[in-house]
């Protein structure tokens, strides 16, 4: 579906009012002079129980000397907390209503809201990209195409007075769109489809936009002793991969790039520590992480964004076979610290320790991020609506944060410290994958990482398990993948590399 400006309406054209909580500011009054005509909308709002709650939305025909309006409502609560992503979720919601219309086109003409800190131009910026986001969904392998049966909307047009101008402001929030739309492909591609080889080279598409790939087979990375890496992918007929991306956006920079690194595991069956067989499906989407950095380096990409950005991903397929690695084997890791793999199924945590190692070898870098699906118990602990958030940097964390309030992407600031630490100790190595006993889950997995951070570098670790994948629809995604994160980290990488 395209997303356009234009500035003659479609038909048929629909009008988008904002009501607020008390139900003022009602621009409707501008929908017809007849006082009759105005207290019919009222009494057809009323009998639907709309009263400008947030979020609510209220189909509206109106007739007037016998020519028809159509009008939405929406509900906008109180209009001096309203933020810019709110406008986004207003799209995201309307989407469903202009879906089920029937029509393949349609044009939008948005009213203007009174004492919301946005200008008019922004909000419908805001609402258009939501509209876009919302519209995303997965229909690859279906044979059977909707449109033999419905008409399917092609083209929603939003009626302004200079359309040149908005094409080119929404090439921004496009670029950001097409960054989430990617990840949500790569989530929900099946194992049989993308597996660390097919994921190298969907991340390899990329060189097109002018970012430069690299990909590692398992012999390179052997010759840099990614024991830890490799030790996961082993009992997988599909062999291991490592995958970077760099943009330079800012050539005459002095500074190093930023790191964002991803955990790419794409199919975790826990290993010789199987997972139980429900639910396993769900762990197509344990590449979220490696998503979420390609995500974020197609639409840094596509808007020319002026940074440094290096993305560092670890693929590998988490697999039971007689090359398995088994509870119990130790392996050395790139860094040189040694590993006893107490359980298989906690690997995410070994792919990045030498992903990790290698971005601050290969790349030098002061500041790095990663993403990862990567515990349980974040779900435990946050549920499907935060991620966990742990650095060793106040600043960084601070930033980051913001970005999330920002995007609504919200992210949980959870403690690190050595008495978590220490309950990695091993007798026979240098570290255990799991503490076995101690709780604290998700706190310990990232004290694991932070063994792999180096002391002078800035480091932040987004746990997504919780947030990646969710089966109810969201705002601004249909059930499936979500994409978690590009927009945090694209408004992050605007935020603090581009100003
Ligand atoms: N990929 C899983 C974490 C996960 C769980 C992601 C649910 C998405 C939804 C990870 O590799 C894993 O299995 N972690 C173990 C760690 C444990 C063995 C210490 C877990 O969380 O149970
Ligand atoms: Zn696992
Ligand atoms: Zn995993």
């Amino acid at each position: 579906m395209i997303v356009n400006f234009i500035n003659k309406k479609v038909l048929p054209n629909f009008k988008i009012f904002f009501i607020n909580k008390d139900k003022k500011n009602l621009k409707y009054h501008s929908i017809s002079s007849n006082l009759e005509i105005k207290k019919n909308i009222l009494n057809s709002l009323a009998k639907r129980n709309f009263n400008g709650k947030l979020g609510q939305i209220c189909h509206v025909e109106i007739i007037d000397n016998k020519d028809t309006q159509n009008a939405f409502f929406i509900g906008i609560g109180d209009e001096s907390k309203i933020q810019s992503f709110n406008f986004q979720y207003f799209g995201g919601l309307l989407f469903p209503y202009l879906e089920n219309l029937q029509f393949e086109k349609i044009s939008l003409d948005i009213e203007s809201v009174k004492k919301v800190k946005l200008s008019h131009e922004n909000l419908i910026l805001h609402f258009a990209s939501g509209i876009y986001l919302k519209s995303y969904s997965f229909k690859k392998y279906k044979k059977k195409k909707e449109s033999d049966d419905n008409k399917v909307l092609k083209s929603i047009n939003f009626f302004v007075p200079n359309p040149n101008k908005f094409k080119k402001l929404f090439l921004n929030h496009e670029a950001v769109s097409e960054g989430v739309f990617f990840a949500r492909d790569l989530l929900h591609e099946p194992p049989n489809v993308l597996n660390p080889i097919t994921l190298a080279s969907r991340a390899k598409e990329l060189s097109k936009l002018g970012l430069k790939i690299n990909i590692l087979d398992e012999k390179r990375m052997k010759s840099h002793g990614m024991g830890a890496l490799l030790g996961v992918g082993m009992g997988s007929a599909n062999p291991s991969r490592l995958i970077t991306l760099e943009w330079n956006g800012n050539p005459s920079s002095k500074s190093p790039p930023l790191g964002l690194v991803g955990k790419g595991v794409t199919f975790d069956t826990g290993g010789y520590s199987l997972k139980p067989s429900q639910g396993m499906e769900e762990m197509k989407m344990d590449m979220g992480g490696s998503a979420l950095v390609l995500g974020v380096m197609k639409s840094i990409a596509l808007r020319k964004s002026k940074s440094n950005v290096v993305g560092v991903i670890g693929s590998v397929e988490n697999m039971v076979s007689s090359n398995a690695q088994r509870p119990s084997d130790i392996v050395k890791s790139m860094s040189g610290q040694t590993i006893e793999v107490l359980n298989t199924d906690a690997e995410g945590r070994l792919v990045l320790a030498d992903a990790l190692w290698y971005c601050q070898e290969k790349y030098n870098v002061k500041k790095m991020i990663n993403f990862a699906t990567l515990t349980g118990a974040i779900i435990v602990a946050l549920g499907n609506f935060y991620a966990g958030l742990f650095s060793n940097s106040d600043k960084l964390s601070d930033d980051l944060i913001k970005s999330g309030r920002k995007t609504d992407e919200k992210i949980w600031r959870f403690p690190l410290g050595k008495e978590y630490d220490e309950l990695l100790n091993c007798d026979i190595a240098d570290m255990k994958n799991i503490t076995g006993t101690g709780g604290a889950g998700s706190i310990t997995a990232a004290q694991f990482l932070q063994r792999f951070v180096k002391k002078d570098v800035e480091w932040a670790h987004l746990d997504i398990a919780g947030v990646t994948w969710l089966d109810k629809e969201q705002p601004l995604s249909k059930k499936g993948g979500t994409a978690f994160g590009v927009r945090l980290i694209d408004n992050y990488i605007y935020n603090n590399y581009e100003k």
